[in-house]
């Protein structure tokens, strides 16, 4: 793709029809901003359906004089919508079949095996009914812990709404984790009731799910009643437990009412990445949680019951909780999942499924976006993909090159590109535009939603001046807030402090806000890079380089050999696209690209080509292992990535 000049990239308004139908306007937009924090959270909060109206909208707790930046004795408790009563459930299935759309359809399945299902809304409510039934029977109680670890199939959301019928707080277990993993987290949650499934398919193999799920039971300090839903269908036995199938057809026809809960109560675990590495678990409570994912699905994701979206996060994580299971379901759209990965069966699944589905919104990674530009544009260009009107990506850094090149060959050079910024403790988007209100800036991910208040600090927790880098932290509280962040300030685990009196949840991630209160991200705070007295931020480095025609990917790291003379240096690991040389002219223009867009000091001193970067299985590329492999350090365990073969490969480039 040829090279656009930088000015080309600046500002992006979005198109005038777009505009025109849009959920929410420059004037709703300005109306919000005028109502204030936190009265503008009634409107989203109108949403849903509550059985009881909440009294207010936020109880901030008692006030106590915790001035102290560290004060852990400040035990206020931020409540959401207090007084108020709801159903997850209920929002996200019975009130569509209600309102006479019972034959729309709810969930559409992409079968791994080239099979598709749906479920209108209807045909939802009945298999959630008969489910939440059977746990009934299987003696689930309200607030009992229910872990699921299922692969992207339709049972999972369905278990997850079941689950939050009878108020259960559900407890999802990504796939791809080992039984230890599974282990761990049922004896965290104290979970007592495992739902699984025989198996299921990965790059064309068979992976047996049920033998992990009993590794797992057996090693877990307390007992596991487990179900098991048939996906592989051969002769996977169930044993003692029971069939996920026959539960439901015993219970055909159920009717359960669904539990009316407190807005503070809880409607699901989930567990994420600590900052030391370890897991965390973190709770989502009911009322914030599905007010924040419902309001944002309609106001950033433009969604409506009219629409098919399709989230290509795994339901595991917490971007397909929030985008693939409640927010669209709580507006009564029409949401996919896909069973597979984006290059299987061929490169150009992705494209397949949102012709057939005349999928509208479309939402996902920036690893992905770099993975299609490297397949080639020819992919997405031999679709039909006119149905598309929005496009979204999360996850990390989106680079302008990479922005630009999902807009000109996914969305036709038109559609609008939300960028969404949000982590697993904010449970929904914190900082985005809104496509219908906002200009986009290429690079940038855009301001604090209405409602939502953000500033970047220095280490003392004060402001910096526009234009200069800090962490980014939230200075009020918002709904989707995982319920630790509502209990008072703690500066350890939960990153909340107050300083000078303002309260302030510190993301980790560090940040720019330009002349326009646009927010920069520039990546976590340890993936700072420390040279000697430079202090240079990765993403920074790494656009640059991919802003280079040929790069598909890169990844910058210190290597900081205690044997080398030399001062530490900077280590760029480039993927090239493919049918494009990692030879001596790319090095140059790689070098060339970085002095230009930040300086000398920030050119890599060695440019290592690689076919692809070591990547966890959420798509994150993991700088750790590079920097082993720069520094010619044990790597140590390499499991948890979803290529660990690549790791090998960079070794035996560098010879180590
Ligand atoms: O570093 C930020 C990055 O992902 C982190 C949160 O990861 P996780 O809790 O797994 O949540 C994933 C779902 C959002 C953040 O601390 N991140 C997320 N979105 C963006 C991002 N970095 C840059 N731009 C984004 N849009």
């Amino acid at each position: 793709m040829a090279d656009r000049s930088p000015d080309e990239r600046e500002w992006v308004s979005p198109p005038e029809s777009f505009v025109e139908r849009a959920n929410v306007t420059a004037a709703d937009r300005d109306a919000l901003r005028e109502a204030g924090w936190p009265e503008c959270w009634k409107r989203p909060a109108d949403l849903l359906d509550w059985d009881r109206r909440f009294d207010a909208v936020l109880d901030e707790g008692d006030e106590n004089d915790a001035d102290d930046a560290n004060d852990a004795d400040d035990e206020r408790t931020t409540r959401w919508f207090p007084g108020g009563r709801l159903n997850a459930s209920y929002n996200c299935v019975d009130r569509h079949v209600e309102e006479g759309r019972g034959e729309e359809t709810a969930v559409t399945w992409e079968g791994k095996l080239g099979e598709t299902r749906t479920y209108s809304y209807r045909e939802l409510a009945e298999e959630v009914n008969a489910f939440a039934a059977a746990l009934r029977e299987l003696g689930v109680e309200e607030d009992d812990v229910v872990t699921l670890y299922l692969p992207m199939i339709p049972e999972l959301p369905v278990a997850m709404l079941a689950c939050a019928r009878i108020g259960a707080p559900h407890s999802v277990v990504f796939a791809g984790f080992s039984a230890d993993a599974l282990a761990t987290r049922l004896e965290g949650a104290d979970s007592q009731y495992l739902v699984t499934c025989d198996g299921y398919y990965r790059r064309g193999a068979a992976l047996d799910l049920k033998r992990r799920a009993d590794n797992a039971c057996v090693s877990a300090d307390h007992e596991v009643e487990q179900v098991v839903v048939n996906r592989l269908d051969d002769d996977r036995s169930v044993g003692d437990h029971y069939a996920y199938a026959d539960l439901v057809a015993a219970n055909e026809g159920a009717e359960v009412e669904p539990v009316s809960r407190e807005t503070d109560d809880l409607l699901f675990f989930i567990y994420t990445s600590g900052t030391t590495g370890e897991p965390t678990l973190v709770r989502h409570t009911t009322g914030g949680y599905l007010t924040h994912v419902a309001w944002t699905s309609h106001a950033v994701l433009d969604l409506g019951p009219d629409d098919t979206h399709w989230c290509s996060a795994d339901v595991g994580w917490i971007t397909g909780h929030s985008y693939a299971v409640y927010g669209p379901l709580a507006l009564g759209a029409n949401t996919v999942l896909y069973e597979g990965t984006s290059d299987s069966p061929e490169t150009d699944r992705v494209w397949e499924i949102i012709e057939r589905n005349g999928v509208d919104v479309f939402y996902t990674a920036p690893t992905s976006i770099r993975a299609f530009m490297k397949w080639g544009e020819q992919h997405p260009e031999s679709h039909d993909l006119s149905s598309l009107r929005l496009l979204g990506t999360v996850g990390e850094p989106i680079d302008a090159t990479a922005w630009h090149w999902y807009r000109d060959h996914v969305g036709d050079g038109e559609c609008p590109i939300v960028d969404t910024w949000w982590q697993t403790e904010t449970g929904g988007m914190v900082l985005s535009t809104l496509p219908g209100a906002d200009r986009m800036r290429p690079g940038a991910v855009g301001k604090s939603l209405p409602g939502i208040e953000t500033a970047v600090v220095d280490e003392t927790g004060h402001r910096v001046e526009e234009g200069e880098s800090g962490q980014l932290v939230v200075t009020r509280p918002w709904p989707g807030m995982a319920r630790s962040l509502c209990e008072g300030t703690d500066w350890g685990a939960r990153r909340t402090r107050r300083i000078d009196g303002e309260w302030q949840y510190a993301t980790g991630d560090n940040a720019v806000r330009d002349e326009e209160g646009y927010l920069h991200l520039l990546g976590r705070a340890d993936d700072v890079l420390k040279v000697s007295d430079r202090r240079l931020s990765t993403t920074e480095i790494e656009s640059a380089i991919v802003g280079v025609d040929g790069v598909a990917e890169a990844a910058v790291v210190v290597g900081d050999d205690e044997e080398a003379l030399a001062d530490p240096e900077i280590h760029a690991f480039v993927s090239p696209e493919s049918n494009v040389a990692g030879d001596d002219a790319l090095r140059e223009r790689v070098g060339a690209a970085v002095e230009e867009a930040i300086g000398r000091v920030a050119s890599p001193d060695v440019v290592t080509f690689a076919p692809s970067l070591p990547k966890t299985r959420s798509g994150k590329v993991v700088r750790r292992y590079l920097a082993a492999i720069a520094n010619g350090e044990d790597l140590g365990d390499t499991s948890a990535l979803r290529n660990p073969e690549v790791v090998g490969e960079l070794e035996s480039l560098l010879d180590r």
